[in-house]
């Protein structure tokens, strides 16, 4: 396979996303980090809250100790995510919905930023900030942006308790939304990851799967990863100022 190096799309993807009927991608933190966002790796996932680090506080062992301050923590972060507007990289997604015979969005981003850009379909595989979820009966409530209604601390089905329904460190990705994604990458005939480091696994292998079922693979970050080699083009460049390009008239 051939890897191209360059900051634009070259003539060869140019014309496969014209031609291109099923389209697949999978986004990761640096498609919100134009947005303000900051990522995991580039700082975000050294956050500390109340004297814990990230990886403690958003932890399955953490919703089994204290709730509560599980709840604190992503209470703030929704009020930093609540003003964070979509950037061009998410708005040109939202166009893509509508290119396509086939097109799916498969994200790990919790900001649901893709849905406020216009994406009706977005499979999330590490779930979503403003969803919270029975731990009993698995009932699920939406919270809203604007304060408008207080969130519920027990289910209103079964007074089971509310968790935030996000994937926490220690737990698994939805086996459906896994499932689906992967469905989707091996049928797909352009597959474009972009903004992740790929080193959450399982979502870090969808590219590989796409590719071995007979997708070309595109990636688009400023940096290197450990999927660069195996793409068929690396774009070395920033997803809201690469992305709009393909269907810009
Ligand atoms: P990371 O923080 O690991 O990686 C972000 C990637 O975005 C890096 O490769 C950056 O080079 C790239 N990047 C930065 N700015 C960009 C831009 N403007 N355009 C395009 N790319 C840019 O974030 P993820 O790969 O999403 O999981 O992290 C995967 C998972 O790790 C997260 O979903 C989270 C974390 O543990 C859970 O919380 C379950």
């Amino acid at each position: 396979m051939q890897t191209t190096n360059g900051a634009f799309p070259t003539e060869e993807l140019r014309g496969r996303f014209a031609r291109a009927r099923r389209v697949c991608v999978l986004t990761g933190a640096g498609v919100s980090a134009e947005s303000g966002i900051p990522t995991f790796r580039g700082g975000g996932g050294a956050a500390v809250w109340k004297g814990l680090p990230f990886d403690v506080i958003s932890s399955a062992e953490m919703v089994e100790r204290d709730l509560q301050a599980v709840w604190e923590w992503f209470d703030f972060r929704r009020e930093v995510i609540r003003v964070v507007r979509p950037n061009p990289a998410h708005e040109a997604l939202a166009r893509w919905q509508d290119l396509f015979e086939d097109f799916t969005l498969v994200t790990q981003n919790i900001d649901g930023l893709h849905q406020a850009a216009g994406s009706s379909e977005v499979i999330e595989l590490h779930g979503n900030i403003w969803r919270a979820r029975c731990v009993m009966c698995g009932r699920l409530e939406h919270l809203s942006h604007d304060h408008s209604q207080m969130r519920s601390p027990r289910c209103t089905n079964c007074e089971g308790e509310m968790r935030p329904d996000v994937v926490l460190f220690g737990e698994i990705v939805p086996p459906e939304a896994f499932e689906r994604a992967m469905l989707k990458a091996q049928a797909c005939e352009l597959f474009f990851v972009v903004g992740t480091s790929a080193l959450v696994y399982p979502a870090a292998a969808i590219p590989e799967m796409a590719q071995t079922a007979g997708a070309f693979v595109v990636e688009i970050n400023p940096e290197l990863t450990p999927l660069s080699g195996f793409c068929n083009e690396v774009i070395n460049g920033k997803a809201g100022e690469i992305l709009p390009l393909f269907d810009a008239r």
